[in-house]
């Protein structure tokens, strides 16, 4: 077990990466935080995790409000104990072609992908700074890498996510703080319910390994970066994605 009673905050955990993460974490014997805005979803998924022989909790939280955030990491720290590893996750879409994208879609993707992951990390940056230790994994894309048709929003949000990756493990290193980000290719979860069977088929054609990822091929790279075999690896962007470049 590589992550035996770490405490693991989780955001965007009540389904997709972000459950299949806090699965594989708890099969690692960490102890759990599901964060998510879907209240009975948070429930139906800790639920799902009983046979498993580690803590769970869960919290309502929304990533975008900087006092919600903040209360929600006391509250955790006080109930569990301080939090180890912080997986920003959480991610949304709202994709339209560049000349039809609203300023409301792109306020609302930039305001969770991005805001979100710096008010996350910047609440458990001051309380790992001050212990010494810990983990932040944040989750980019490959469109973040590479772009993508229809997602200006998204493309930079997850683009944002990566520099932001890079900054923090500058300046954390020497506070033993790691952080590091997973690209992931196009995964099958609910966020892609919406792209046509059409469209996801070209992706799986144009994907080397010729497939989608599954959420659980996505979650072993979280613990690997998570637990100390990769205590050496600090603001790296690991690509998940079967040797897709778009
Ligand atoms: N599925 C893919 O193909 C893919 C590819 C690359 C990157 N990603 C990224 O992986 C992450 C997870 O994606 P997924 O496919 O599991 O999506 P998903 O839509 O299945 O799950 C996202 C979760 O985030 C939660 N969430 C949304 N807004 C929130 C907020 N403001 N505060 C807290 N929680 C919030 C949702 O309620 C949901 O439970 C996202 O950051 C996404 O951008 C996904």
């Amino acid at each position: 077990m590589k992550l035996k009673n770490k405490i693991a905050l989780i955001t965007g955990a009540a389904r997709g990466i972000g459950f299949a993460v806090a699965k594989r974490f708890a099969e690692e014997g960490a102890q759990i935080v599901l964060a998510d805005v879907m209240e009975a979803e948070l429930e139906t998924a800790k639920s799902k995790l009983a046979n498993l022989d580690v803590r769970v909790m869960t919290v309502k939280m929304d990533v975008s409000n900087r006092e919600g955030v903040a209360s929600a990491m006391d509250m955790i720290e006080k109930e569990m104990g301080s939090i180890d590893i912080l997986v920003n996750n959480a991610g949304i879409t709202r994709d339209a072609m560049l000349h039809k994208m609203t300023d409301e879609q792109w306020d609302q993707v930039i305001a969770v992908n991005l805001k979100g992951v710096y008010i996350c990390g910047s609440e458990a940056a001051k309380r790992m700074r001050e212990r010494g230790s810990g983990v932040i994994i944040n989750t980019s894309s490959v469109v973040g890498l590479y772009g993508n048709i229809g997602q200006t929003n998204y493309a930079a949000s997850k683009a944002g996510v990566i520099a932001m990756t890079t900054t923090w493990a500058k300046e954390l290193g020497r506070k033993g703080v790691r952080v590091n980000a997973i690209a992931p290719g196009y995964t099958m979860t609910e966020m892609m319910s919406t792209v046509p069977e059409k469209v996801l088929a070209m992706m799986a054609e144009k994907t080397p390994v010729g497939r989608l990822a599954q959420p659980e091929e996505i979650a072993a790279a979280f613990a690997f970066l998570a637990s100390d075999d990769a205590s050496y690896i600090n603001g790296h962007i690991l690509s998940v994605d079967g040797g897709l470049v778009l």
